[in-house]
């Protein structure tokens, strides 16, 4: 199994789609393993968006980023690194295919909705940004044998 990092983006607080976006990846399946708002700051943003800080649009991303608190989510699943990259869809929302969270919900290529780790190693590096380790929970969802066959369920 593996656990990745999503940002609920001021984007989705401000827009009250907090539920319908947590709603989407439970429906999924995958497992909600931490969850808290918090209120980023220039320097969490800075090393989070580190390949992004000579880009033009740095300065107006950073202070999107700041204009609400954020809610950062830590999902487990088989293979959910993937899967939730998979479900946010295209960076920017007029691109992103019909859907997908950013292809529904996004018009734009900055006020689009969600982050998503984009690799393994990243949502390790990512998790461990915005999350404690006591603020991440290891428990057996309830419906975990009617998510998973029995060979994927050992995975
Ligand atoms: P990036 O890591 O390229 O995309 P993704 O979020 O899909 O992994 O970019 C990070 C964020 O930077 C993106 O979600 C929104 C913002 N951004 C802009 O504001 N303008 C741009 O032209 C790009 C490429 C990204």
């Amino acid at each position: 199994m593996e656990t990745t990092l999503v940002l609920l983006k001021p984007s989705c607080v401000q827009r009250q789609l907090i539920g319908e976006i947590v709603h989407r990846f439970e429906r999924r399946g995958l497992r909600i393993a931490g969850m808290k708002m918090m209120q980023l700051d220039d320097a969490i943003l800075r090393e989070h968006y580190a390949h992004l800080v000579d880009r033009p649009f740095f300065p107006t991303l950073a202070a999107s980023m700041q204009t609400s608190p954020v809610v950062a989510l830590a999902l487990s699943g088989l293979e959910a690194v993937g899967v939730v990259r998979a479900m946010t869809g295209f960076t920017n929302g007029r691109k992103a295919d019909p859907g997908t969270i950013r292809g529904d919900y996004a018009m734009s290529n900055q006020q689009n909705i969600v982050h998503a780790s984009d690799s393994v190693e990243n949502a390790a590096i990512e998790l461990r940004r915005f999350f404690r380790p006591e603020e991440i929970f290891d428990y057996k969802s309830g419906v975990f044998d009617f998510l998973y066959g029995v060979d994927e369920a050992l995975q």
